[in-house]
C-alpha cells in the first residue's frame, strides 16, 4: 500500500550563486551563474518522499508572488498535495540566498511567509495529519506551529519525525512529541546542551533519548549516520562518491528515512537506505533535483 506522509514545514526559493570562492567581508567577487531553484527544508523533504513513492501532503505558506507560484507548481509536478499550502498576500515567499563554491555552501534564509505559519493553520489540516502514516517536520517555520503538528499526530498515533534544523533550543514538551529526532552533530549539541566530543558520546546521547522517550538518528555528513532506537545502536557508513552539491542532502536523508519507515521497514534498514539516498543526492546539483527515485535507490 502506498504510504501517506504529511510534511509541515518551509518552502523557499533558493537563489544559488555559483562562485569559485567565498568573498571576504567587504570584498566583491565575480560570480559565474545564478540558479533559481525551489527549496526549503519542508518542500525538499516532501519532494524526497514523493520520489520514493509516498503519497505526500505539504502544509505551509508562500507569498502571493511569482516565487510562490513557481514553488507550488513544482510540487504539483511531483504529485504532491498542496491544498494545505496557503498563499499570503502581504508577505514575500521565503528565500534562501545560497553561495555555492566547488567545496562548500553558505546559506542565509529569510523566512518570509514561512514565518507566518500558525498553529491554527496546522489545526485546520488536522484530519490529514491524523490520517497519515508519518508526520515529518523541521524548524524553518515557527516552533508553536511545529509543536501543534506533532501534538495532533501524536494524539492520533501517527509516527512523528522531527528534523531539528536549523539548530535551536526547543521546549521539552515539543521534544517529547517526537518519536524520532534527526539532528546533525551540531544540532544535537544545540538541542541537548551536551557535547558529542567525548569517547562516551553514545552513552550521553542514549541517556538523553531515554529521558525523552525518543529515538535518535544523528547525521554525520560524509561519515553516514548513526541511530539509537529501542535501546540499541545501529550505524550506516556513507559510500564514497564524487560530491557536486550537498544542499538538501540532509533533507534527502530525512525524506528517505521517513518513507522507508512509512513502508514498514525496520529502522536499521531505513537508516541504511536513507544514507544511501543522501549519497546519491550529493552527486547532483540542487536540493530537490538531487532527490533519487525508488528505482535509483534500489539499483544505484
Ligand atoms: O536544507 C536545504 C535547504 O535549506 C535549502 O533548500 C534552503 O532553502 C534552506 O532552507
Ligand atoms: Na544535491
Amino acid at each position: 500500500k502506498q504510504p501517506h506522509i504529511v510534511v509541515v514545514g518551509s518552502l523557499n526559493m533558493d537563489l544559488v550563486v555559483n562562485v569559485n570562492d567565498f568573498p571576504q567581508v567587504g570584498e566583491t567577487k565575480l560570480g559565474e551563474s545564478i540558479s533559481y531553484l525551489s527549496g526549503g527544508k519542508g518542500a525538499n523533504q516532501a519532494v524526497g518522499c514523493a520520489r520514493l513513492g509516498a503519497r505526500v501532503s505539504m502544509v505551509g505558506a508562500v507569498g502571493s508572488d511569482a516565487f510562490g507560484q513557481q514553488i507550488i507548481s513544482q510540487l504539483e509536478q511531483e504529485g504532491i498535495d498542496v491544498s494545505g499550502v496557503k498563499q499570503i498576500d502581504d508577505v514575500a515567499t521565503g528565500v534562501a540566498s545560497i553561495t555555492h563554491t566547488p567545496v562548500d555552501n553558505s546559506i542565509i534564509i529569510v523566512a518570509g511567509a514561512n514565518g507566518r505559519v500558525t498553529p491554527h493553520d496546522v489545526y485546520e489540516q488536522r484530519q490529514k495529519i491524523a490520517a497519515a502514516d508519518v508526520l515529518l517536520v523541521q524548524l524553518e517555520i515557527p516552533v508553536d506551529a511545529v509543536q501543534e503538528a506533532l501534538r495532533i499526530a501524536k494524539e492520533a498515533g501517527v509516527l512523528t519525525i522531527l528534523n531539528p534544523a536549523p539548530a535551536q533550543k526547543l521546549p521539552i514538551e515539543l521534544l517529547q512529541l517526537a518519536d524520532y529526532m534527526t539532528p546533525n552533530e551540531i544540532e544535537f549539541q544545540q538541542l541537548s546542551g551536551k557535547s558529542l566530543d567525548t569517547p562516551q558520546y553514545r552513552e550521553v546521547a542514549a541517556d538523553y533519548c531515554d529521558k525523552l522517550g525518543s529515538s535518535l538518528l544523528i547525521t554525520r555528513g560524509p561519515e553516514g549516520a548513526i541511530l539509537y532506537d529501542q535501546g540499541a545502536w545501529a550505524e550506516a557508513a556513507a559510500p564514497k562518491v564524487e560530491v557536486k552539491d550537498t544542499t538538501g542532502a540532509g533533507d534527502c536523508l530525512n525524506a528517505a528515512f521517513a518513507t522507508m519507515l512509512a513502508y514498514g521497514k525496520h529502522s536499521d534498514e531505513a537508516l541504511r537506505l536513507a544514507v544511501h539516498a543522501a549519497s546519491i543526492s550529493v552527486t547532483r546539483y540542487g536540493a530537490q533535483d538531487g532527490m533519487p527515485t525508488l528505482k535509483e535507490l534500489s539499483t544505484g
